[in-house]
């Protein structure tokens, strides 16, 4: 087996997003597109010379070579260690948690999250750091200048190793070990969780469904699930993953997990239902008759987190991305404890995580997770609400009524418009940017605008300065709404618009998210002459 460095050229637009590079898998599987990126990761982390790496995926197309060339680039480059998922799959929690277990040096994902998978779908990759979280903003940044100078990159001339069989083998010097990718992570869910408790539950006839997508989450669901815990089989829907999903897309919202909520909305509902997204890090819950928000979810899982013995001495602090609705602020205020707003996307809680300063965080787009692992985790939230439900013994709905009869309800709702035309969407911002001082005291639909701010963020611990978040209209009566441009999507811009407005009268609480918001949609819709911009009047996707 021979090192072979071959000359490249440094490819245009492999800056890392949100979460890591996300482009279309023809993309990816280019001449150089995969090895240069690759390359650029080792580059910019000071070289992998001697180190450990986890290597996994979420089981898309592509994964399974995409992790071949990853393993011989690692080789070449010196590595000492890849543990590996069998398959070469891992969700991205059950990474985050062997990236920090094993004492790695870091690891590389391979997903494009709640993207669908495919030759004509979308592919990904990120680096997540030694402590088990994505790569924060100062790392993406090193490696993306990597990037633009790469002149080449160093690859083992070898035969694909075998990834189905579990145990070690070596590569040229470096070993790889094929792990069982759900073992470690199952063992993680007991020790925070009361299985017990759990398993009484669906002892007593307490019937669930949960919605894997065909992704990653399937082998895990049905484990923990169905074998630990005890629900009967067929709980687990769509649980085996496929390169393709099945053709959908693994994004568990009202939309993409449509059959999901007309089944708890029907006759024949079961008690408690959620699904994951491709990765696994993302959940969607729902209970008989009812979908609860992300930010819902969050709020409530603050609340009755200190009944699951992994948090029964209560929490340190709860952070949200700044989209998130401030439900879950108003029960941090009640226990006490510090609440942070973060900017869009996982990587800001690490600090906070490993400072000790955050337990729970969560995002409005179906991410909750805790100081467990260092990257959101769908099947943990499930876990929890299982847990929460186990101990209470109320129904999902009854639980999150009296949730906002305690607190108010936060009427939630983002709209989507996708693949719009990416100079309408900047000018749209821009526009609304250099407008914002003349808004304040004018009225639209109804509503009056107290405030327009963009959302800049100064890092408690590390005091990096992040800016440009998204722009911020505040009305009156406490209504908000926030406008940003996505950095996950791959065709044109997706621009995310989220609407809130808090309800404290009980009597109030109980009408459609969609009517409750109809002023603050309408106005948003006038203040940013949003049919003008982009030709668009109705969102792609509303959550
Ligand atoms: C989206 C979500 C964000 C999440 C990210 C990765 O990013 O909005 O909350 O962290 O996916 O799952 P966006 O496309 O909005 O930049
Ligand atoms: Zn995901």
């Amino acid at each position: 087996m021979s090192i072979a460095t071959i000359n490249t050229q440094p490819i245009e637009g492999q800056k890392p997003g949100t979460s890591g590079l996300r482009k279309k898998t023809k993309v990816f599987m280019g001449p150089h597109y995969l090895e240069n990126f690759v390359q650029a990761i080792f580059n910019g982390i000071g070289g992998v010379d001697g180190k450990t790496l986890v290597l996994g995926g979420d089981g898309r197309y592509f994964n399974d070579r995409a992790a071949q060339v990853i393993l011989r680039m690692a080789a070449a480059n010196g590595a000492a260690r890849i543990i590996t998922g069998q398959g070469a799959l891992l969700s991205t929690p059950a990474a985050s948690h062997l990236i920090r277990k094993r004492g790695t040096d870091g690891g590389i994902i391979m997903s494009a999250s709640h993207n669908p998978g495919g030759p004509e779908e979308d592919f990904g990759v990120k680096f997540n750091t030694p402590n088990g979280g994505p790569a924060p903003e100062e790392v993406t940044e090193r490696i993306f200048r990597e990037t633009e100078i790469l002149a080449n990159y160093r690859i083992l001339e070898a035969r694909d190793v075998d990834l189905d069989t579990i145990g070690t083998t070596q590569l040229g010097e470096m070993a790889v070990e094929v792990v069982d990718p759900v073992a470690e992570y199952r063992l993680l869910m007991a020790a925070l969780f009361d299985f017990e408790a759990i398993r009484a539950l669906f002892a007593s006839g307490f019937t669930m469904r949960f919605d894997a997508m065909h992704a990653v989450t399937g082998p895990y669901a049905k484990a923990i699930l169905e074998s630990d815990l005890g629900a009967r089989p067929g709980t687990v829907l769509n649980g085996t993953p496929l390169p393709d999903f099945g053709g959908g897309h693994p994004d568990p919202n009202p939309v993409w997990a449509k059959a999901l909520v007309d089944l708890v909305m029907g006759g024949d509902a079961p008690d408690f239902a959620a699904a994951s997204d491709g990765d696994g890090d993302r959940n969607m819950i729902l209970g008989r008759g009812i979908y609860v928000t992300p930010s819902d979810s969050l709020a409530v899982l603050a609340a009755n987190a200190h009944l699951a013995p992994g948090y029964a001495a209560g929490l340190k602090g709860v952070a949200r991305s700044m989209p998130t609705s401030r439900a879950v602020d108003r029960v941090a205020e009640k226990l006490g404890i510090e609440a942070f707003e973060t900017p869009t996307g996982w990587k800001f809680f690490g600090n906070l995580l490993d400072a000790g300063r955050a337990t729970l965080c969560g995002e409005e787009s179906a991410g909750t997770g805790s100081d467990h692992v260092r990257e959101k985790d769908g099947l943990w939230a499930v876990l929890l609400w299982l847990n929460i439900l186990a101990v209470k013994r109320k129904g999902v709905a009854e639980l999150l009524k009296a949730h906002w009869q305690e607190y108010g309800r936060d009427y939630y709702s983002r709209h989507d418009y996708e693949a719009v035309d990416a100079d309408a969407a900047k000018a749209l911002m821009e526009e609304l940017k250099s407008s914002a001082s003349g808004l304040p005291g004018r009225s639209f639909a109804g509503l009056e605008v107290t405030a327009i701010d963009e959302f800049n963020y100064d890092d408690p611990i590390d005091r990096s300065h992040s800016s440009a978040q998204g722009l911020r209209i505040f009305f009156k009566a406490g209504s908000r709404a926030v406008l940003r441009l996505s950095g996950t999507g791959t065709v044109g811009a997706t621009l995310r618009i989220y609407m809130e407005k808090l309800e404290r009268d009980p009597a109030s609480q109980s009408q459609d998210a969609q009517a409750a918001l109809a002023d603050v949609i309408k106005a948003v819709q006038e203040i940013v002459k949003l049919k003008a911009h982009t030709e668009r009047s109705e969102p792609d996707v509303k959550t």
